[in-house]
């Protein structure tokens, strides 16, 4: 830590001990006798801190102080005052200063409160840069799309952002960016200060989940030690974002929408009611309506949830996004990776154009990812496509023309075809456990489902075909 101090006194003494441990602790240290050299040394050596006697012959320290505070907002200023004088520390704090240490001083003391004031900084700084990183993740700019079911879908957001509605249904299938947009409204509100956090209520086993969301008192239940807070407790103020509520419990549901109705809930154990000023935003891959329908999910909850309703198209039914969506993930992908890719070819584009995309926008990105690993520096050819779980490019190099014309697996009638030039099974059972895993971003479980086998035996080919899981990870 290569940190600049520099000490102003107009006792040697003083200045001399300082410099000597300072340096010492591995500061760069610079010393000053009078206001005057003070504000040289302020401009020529730009230090981090600055130790600053209250009484100096030439200025008083607290106007200095106040100078140096409008020349750089972010150095630290920590006062050195001679005598045991509350009412002007106190003064200085108001001004601006970090701290003060009172003369005679230790030297240990110092070292400490230097050290103190560097490190608050730096999470300050750690905590402002993660706040704007989130903030750019999560602009509109960020969810892209220019067809008109988009414009239709940025509309709602802002409109549910801006006047803070309280309950916000996303439909819309896996991939889709229901997440972009639940960020997007809550980044976008009044709540923004506040709290966004997501439970995902398919992966938090039945048991668990009353627990995590409401929170429990000490001694609840058998280990219950200390009270917990839950997540509508934590979100005070701001976002609870449930994420595939259609896999919420049905024991649990009744208590959701109590939470709703009444904007009060209760620990686990706990005897007062905890009002709750929370937007809650659900968001489902499933058509709610029909698990109603199959008694799988309780339909008052699912009418008091569906006021505000976003549903988010398919990226097969906004076909044109695709254009803008590719440049935009060339563009961050480059920034991100360092990477020099300058755009992708027609035949290329058409290709994309022409897939179904049952992955939806996730897929697309992963797809570009991949093309542009193997290409890193130029234009991306339909060739850097063939290579992606989606592998619609076809070696005759005649670019894919529609999935049920030319594709190794065709489900036009539900049907498969077996290609007039033959097949090898275990690359159509390889590519397909890949699609399964891509789109379902990894989850074993999930994938193990859509392809009716065990979860077991999806493990043992993933093994087989030798996996990485973390491949689907994003
Ligand atoms: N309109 C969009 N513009 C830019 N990126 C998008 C858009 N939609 C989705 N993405 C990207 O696609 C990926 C998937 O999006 P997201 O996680 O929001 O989908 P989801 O609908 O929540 O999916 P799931 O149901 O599987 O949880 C993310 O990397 C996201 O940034
Ligand atoms: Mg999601």
């Amino acid at each position: 830590m290569n940190k600049r101090i520099l000490v102003v006194d107009d006792e040697n003494l003083v200045t001399w001990s300082l410099e000597k441990a300072l340096s010492k602790a591995g500061y760069s240290v610079d010393i000053a006798a009078t206001g005057e050299e003070a504000r040289q040394k302020f401009e020529t050596f730009s230090p981090n801190v600055v130790l600053l006697d209250v009484r100096l012959p030439d200025v008083s320290g607290l106007n200095l102080l106040q100078e140096f505070k409008a020349q750089d907002k972010d150095v630290i200023i920590i006062m050195i005052t001679a005598y045991a004088d509350v009412d002007s520390a106190v003064q200085t704090l108001r001004d601006g200063a970090e701290d003060y240490v009172g003369k005679p001083f230790d030297l240990e003391n110092i070292k400490h409160t230097v050290h103190k004031a560097l490190e608050k900084k730096y999470l300050k700084q750690q905590v402002d840069y993660f706040k704007n990183e989130i903030r750019r993740k999560y602009t509109y700019d960020n969810l892209i799309g220019n067809s008109l079911a988009m414009i239709k879908v940025f509309k709602m957001i802002k409109i549910c952002a801006e006047t803070d509605a309280k309950i916000v249904l996303i439909l819309g299938e896996s991939g889709t960016g229901k997440e972009l947009a639940a960020n997007s409204i809550h980044f976008h509100s009044a709540r923004s200060e506040a709290p966004f956090i997501e439970i995902n209520c398919s992966a938090i086993p039945e048991n668990l989940l009353e627990n995590e969301l409401f929170g429990h008192e000490r001694g609840a239940y058998t280990d219950a030690g200390s009270r917990h807070r839950g997540i509508f407790e934590s979100a005070e103020g701001g976002t609870v974002f449930l994420d595939e509520i259609g896999d919420m419990p049905l024991a649990m549901q009744p208590k959701i929408l109590k939470v709703i109705e009444n904007k009060k809930f209760r620990r686990l154990g706990g005897r007062n009611n905890i009002e709750s000023d929370v937007r809650i935003i659900a968001a489902s891959n499933q058509d709610l309506l029909g698990l109603v329908n199959e008694k799988k999910f309780r339909g008052d909850l699912f009418f008091r949830l569906n006021v505000m309703n976003i549903p988010l198209p398919p990226l097969r039914e906004r076909k044109e996004d695709i254009t803008a969506l590719v440049n935009y993930f060339i563009g961050r992908l480059n920034e991100e990776y360092g990477w020099a890719v300058k755009g992708i070819s027609e035949r290329a584009l058409n290709c994309l154009m022409n897939y179904n995309w049952p992955g939806n926008v996730r897929e697309l990105r992963n797809a570009v990812e991949r093309a542009m690993m193997l290409e890193q520096g130029n234009t991306l050819s339909a060739e850097n496509f063939n290579h992606s779980a989606t592998s619609f490019v076809r070696k005759d190099d005649k670019g894919f023309q529609d999935e049920t014309q030319q594709g190794v697996v065709r489900s036009g009638n539900g049907k498969i075809v077996l290609p007039s030039e033959g097949i090898a099974l275990k690359d159509v059972e390889k590519d397909l456990i890949r699609q399964a895993l891509e789109r379902y971003r990894g989850n074993q479980t999930k994938a193990a489902k859509c392809l009716k086998m065990t979860r077991d035996t999806l493990r043992y080919r993933m093994k087989k075909y030798d996996f990485q899981l973390q491949e689907w990870k994003m």
